[in-house]
């Protein structure tokens, strides 16, 4: 199967297994405040990622690009939603693009229609240096998203079995493009430990990539005909993922995914200790349901969402809002005090 019809099957296959209905952001609740002492005009939803600025802490996360006309059309769409709403979007994997020159426009449409907007290049752990730096010039992006996808690539039966040498490779890129580079995991979720080892290879942002919605080992596993059905419950939650990150360290900038379902998720991930929440698999569902207009409601839905909950527990800015008391319940709360975080 080519690289193209891979990427479109993605795309069918995450948006025929519909949004998770259930996931560890219901282990998580905010504290009622009954003296909020503000008001929803009073919400700046402006946030810094490292050294990048966003007016909001809401990022498309990493889907498409080389699949040809159809992925140039779901990024256009994208792109011009994350325009009008103001807010980051990421590419997927741009191998394609390196591979083929022709599949090169299904993603610079993306800054063709986000022109002035913050844009997240992206390429695997296996990138080189050169590699790292072509992509990043393709979009002129603001920073570099490096995912790591083991699960993934194991349950692909074409897949990658060898998996060595990713964290120096991901040292060197850090050290030799002048964009931040951001870690990032695909929906089994960052460990502390591997956050650790990131942190002291000199990376300063990390996405936490965790289960709960997109499940890249059931999609893989839907393609074959011997599943390694095991894989499908594997990995991290976000909620324990985002925990585990901030115990680690809490200078690094967090982005928290992974079944972000609205702007309530946003906020509690945020309130965990996450600088900001990506979104992949809903956004995708938003714009193939009702087009650019569709992604434009559903972000411009999750804002206000967000502003309204900031309005709720009296935090006027993303800062406050870290500060926001929280109770972990479930399998969340298990988790952590297994892992000795309270
Ligand atoms: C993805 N994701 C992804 N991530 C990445 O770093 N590079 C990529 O090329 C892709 N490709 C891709 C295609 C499709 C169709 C989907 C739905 C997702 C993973 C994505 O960025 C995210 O980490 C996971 O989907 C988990 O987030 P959600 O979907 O649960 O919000």
């Amino acid at each position: 199967m080519s690289r193209a019809e891979r990427k479109k099957d993605h795309i069918n296959y995450a948006l025929a297994s519909g949004v998770q209905q259930t996931n560890s952001f219901d282990d998580v609740h905010f504290v009622h405040n009954s003296l909020p002492e503000t008001s929803v005009s009073n919400v700046d939803l402006s946030v810094k990622i490292g050294e990048l600025s966003l007016s909001s802490p809401i990022i498309i996360n990493a889907m498409t690009g080389g699949g040809g006309n159809e992925t140039e059309v779901i990024n256009s769409r994208l792109a011009a939603a994350a325009n009008n709403t103001g807010i980051a979007m990421a590419v997927g994997s741009q191998m394609a693009a390196l591979k083929d020159s022709n599949e090169q426009s299904t993603y610079e449409t993306v800054r063709k229609h986000h022109k002035d907007g913050v844009i997240f290049a992206n390429l695997g752990s296996e990138l080189t240096i050169d590699e790292a730096k072509q992509a990043v010039e393709m979009l002129q992006a603001d920073a570099l998203q490096i995912h790591l996808n083991v699960i993934q690539e194991l349950v692909m039966p074409e897949g990658d079995r060898d998996f060595t040498g990713a964290l120096d490779r991901i040292r060197a890129v850090t050290e030799a493009i002048n964009v931040p580079v951001i870690v990032k995991e695909v929906g089994f979720g960052l460990s502390g430990e591997v956050v650790r080892k990131l942190k002291d290879s000199g990376i300063t942002t990390i996405d936490t990539g965790g289960n709960g919605g997109t499940n890249f080992a059931s999609i893989e596993n839907e393609r074959r005909t011997a599943p390694f059905q095991f894989f499908n419950e594997w990995g991290i939650s976000t909620v324990t993922s985002i925990v585990e990150s901030v115990d680690e360290d809490t200078s690094l900038s967090i982005i928290g995914s992974g079944g972000i379902r609205n702007g309530a998720d946003v906020a509690k991930a945020i309130a965990l200790g996450a600088d900001a929440g990506g979104m992949a698999g809903n956004v995708l569902a938003a714009v193939q349901q009702g087009g650019q207009a569709g992604a434009e409601q559903f972000i411009e839905r999750c804002l206000r969402e967000l502003s309204m909950i900031m309005a709720a527990v009296g935090a006027e800015n993303i800062t406050d809002l870290k500060r926001a008391p929280l109770v972990i319940t479930g399998s969340s709360r298990e988790w952590l005090k297994e892992r000795g975080i309270d």
